[in-house]
């Protein structure tokens, strides 16, 4: 462990040389007209309109629209499931292009930035193309692909007029207990450097003022995927070298793909909050790796820092954040923001480098010149050829960990097939948490294909169909599909102490048994779960994650159209006394090593 470490030290450090190095050679922004248009606007700003450009607004909060204008507020956003009434991609851009028309009318008409959790697709908007969540896209192995999913997430993002996504999460999840497993891309900092620039590169294009290319933001910064016992928001505890090798080299790839935004972490590093922590956010990231854009607070994250607010705020926007997602008492941050100012407790000059760095990104995304929605991407949102992208996800991030006497793939002529398991046909368990609400939820939630309905889809005209949620039924197919594991959640609802298959799958799969048919487990789960019960049960395992709405991408592995070429990104444990447990541990002895996937 110590040469790895070692050894992702000495890349660190080249890597930090090379684009530090780089980055030096640029100013605030890579074009000096933008430069000059910046400092003349910032010139001209009273310190109650740089206060409002630091201020992020959830949509929700606005008591009166004309807040937009009176506040001079520069960003809003929509936190999980904060949607319009009319929750169409039109709906929504007539939302933002009001709220956007209410930013024009302030003095200097300096445009809104307005921010969504797009991190599998545009998953709040119905209707909208979801992907599979990160741990899957990880376990394909293909950056390319994933690109490919950025650019489409991006086109539906731009599609209802919104410019900016909280995505790619590059979190490094080395504990499986953590709720937010699922939307990192895996435990090592191989896939994170792979997959964030993967994304950035997707959102952000070649050109971030692209009627297709939105704004990406890295998060969160940093160690949050670290902390102890893998609890939501808790302390990654660990020296500075560790901290470097592990979580940092997947944000200087982010920079160096030109990410426009990185998310502050709620977490602590060895009990100091990240909010707070000026080494790491200014030292650090903006002058020791050159990070030019901006830095924004995570949803309410200054009220967890100690002091009364105005300290709060001091304490946070003097370590480096720029952006503060309030989200909701606009009026009382402004306040404290300028008392803090008038006080001295903030200076003037941080205001300003805080400003033209929110400035410069709005320039060069051209806000100033195109502040409106761009109407056609709207009739792309969920559109076929985007959905085929999202399948072609799913096919690629399943993980075939089990496939006793070659029982897959299964023949699509086979007169019975008998599919039973709570996520069998069921599209918001299949997508997992952040889909149209902030924990996701059970049911027909939004459009898209189960995997009980992709069977039938692709089975021969003669081959007979059967469905049971608890499994009884299944005496005389031919063989079962069991479609078993989590329900949605998201962030700390997620944190689990036991990662057992429920008590509700194992009765299923017992009930299957009765029947002594060849069996198929498929396991919808943001992460790998102990399987010790039900590995006498099932004669393959397939690993599907949280695939998202296009459920044909399982049926194209299950029947053999396509092969199962995923590989793990995280370290299967044999049981929870394993846990944590990652590549390159001592005495390393899981149930599936790391990089581990079987194919037909
Ligand atoms: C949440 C999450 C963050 C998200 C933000 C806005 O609490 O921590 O990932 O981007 O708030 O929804």
């Amino acid at each position: 462990m110590k040469t790895r470490i070692l050894l992702f030290i000495i890349i660190t450090a080249l890597l930090t040389l090379n684009c530090s190095k780089q980055n030096t050679q640029t100013s605030a922004s890579n074009n000096p007209s933008i430069d000059q248009k910046v400092e003349t606007i910032l010139s001209q700003m009273t310190l109650q309109e740089k206060a409002g450009q630091m201020t992020q607004v959830d949509r929700s909060a606005i008591q009166n629209i004309e807040d937009i204008k009176n506040y001079y507020l520069g960003s809003l956003l929509s936190g999980g499931g904060s949607a319009p009434n009319d929750n169409s991609p039109a709906g929504w851009a007539d939302m933002y292009d009001n709220f956007q028309s209410e930013a024009l009318k302030t003095r200097l008409k300096i445009p809104l930035i307005y921010g969504i959790d797009a991190i599998h697709g545009n998953n709040n908007v119905k209707g909208a193309v979801i992907f599979p969540h990160n741990i899957g896209m990880g376990c394909t192995w293909d950056p390319a692909l994933v690109k490919k999913a950025a650019q489409v997430t991006a086109e539906e993002v731009a599609g209802t007029g919104i410019n900016w996504t909280f995505s790619p999460c590059i979190a490094v999840a080395r504990d499986i207990r953590w709720g937010r497993t699922y939307e990192s891309f895996g435990e090592t900092p191989e896939i994170q450097q792979m997959m964030a620039q993967a994304e950035v590169e997707g959102y952000q294009g070649t050109d971030l003022a692209a009627s297709g290319s939105i704004l990406a933001c890295a998060k969160h910064f940093l160690g949050d995927g670290g902390t102890t016992g893998g609890i939501d928001q808790g302390n990654t505890q660990c020296d500075e070298a560790t901290l470097r090798a592990i979580h940092l080299p997947g944000y200087i790839s982010a920079i160096k793909s030109g990410v426009g935004s990185i998310m502050v972490s709620y977490s602590s590093w060895n009990g100091l909050k990240m909010s707070t922590n000026k080494y790491l956010l200014t030292d650090v990231l903006k002058n020791e790796l050159g990070f030019k854009g901006f830095l924004v607070s995570d949803w309410g994250a200054l009220y967890q820092l100690p002091g009364d607010f105005k300290t709060q705020i001091a304490s946070a926007v003097n370590a480096g954040i720029d952006m503060v997602m309030v989200p909701t008492d606009y009026k009382g941050f402004i306040s404290a923001l300028i008392s803090d100012v008038n006080s001295g407790a903030i200076s003037m000059d941080r205001i300003n480098n805080a400003v033209k760095r929110i400035l410069t990104i709005k320039m060069e995304m051209g806000l100033f010149e195109h502040p409106f929605s761009n109407r056609s991407f709207t009739a792309q949102v969920g559109s076929s050829s985007h959905r085929e992208i999202a399948r072609e996800c799913v096919r690629e991030s399943l993980v075939l960990l089990r496939n006793d006497n070659n029982i897959l793939p299964l023949k699509k002529n086979l007169s019975k097939i008998f599919v039973a398991g709570k996520n069998a046909d069921d599209i918001g368990n299949q997508c997992g948490g952040w889909t149209i609400s902030w924990q996701g939820s059970s049911g027909n939630t939004t459009t898209g294909t189960t995997i009980l309905q992709a069977i039938k889809n692709a089975v021969s005209s003669s081959t007979q169909v059967t469905y049971s949620e608890d499994g009884n039924g299944a005496s005389g197919s031919d063989a079962a599909v069991v479609v078993i594991g989590e329900i949605p959640y998201a962030e700390g609802k997620g944190d689990r102490t036991d990662l057992s298959i429920s008590n509700e799958d194992y009765q299923t799969l017992l009930n299957v048994k009765k029947a002594n048919i060849p069996t198929v487990v498929i396991l919808i789960s943001g992460r790998p779960m102990i399987l010790d019960k039900i590995l006498n049960l099932s004669d393959a395992i397939i690993a599907a994650w949280l695939p998202g709405t296009e459920g044909e991408g399982i049926s194209d592995v299950i029947f053999g159209d396509y092969k199962p070429t995923g590989k793990l990104t995280h370290s299967w444990p044999r049981s929870m006394s394993q846990v944590p447990i990652n590549y390159g541990d001592q005495n390393y002895d899981p149930l599936f090593p790391f990089k581990f996937g079987l194919t037909y």
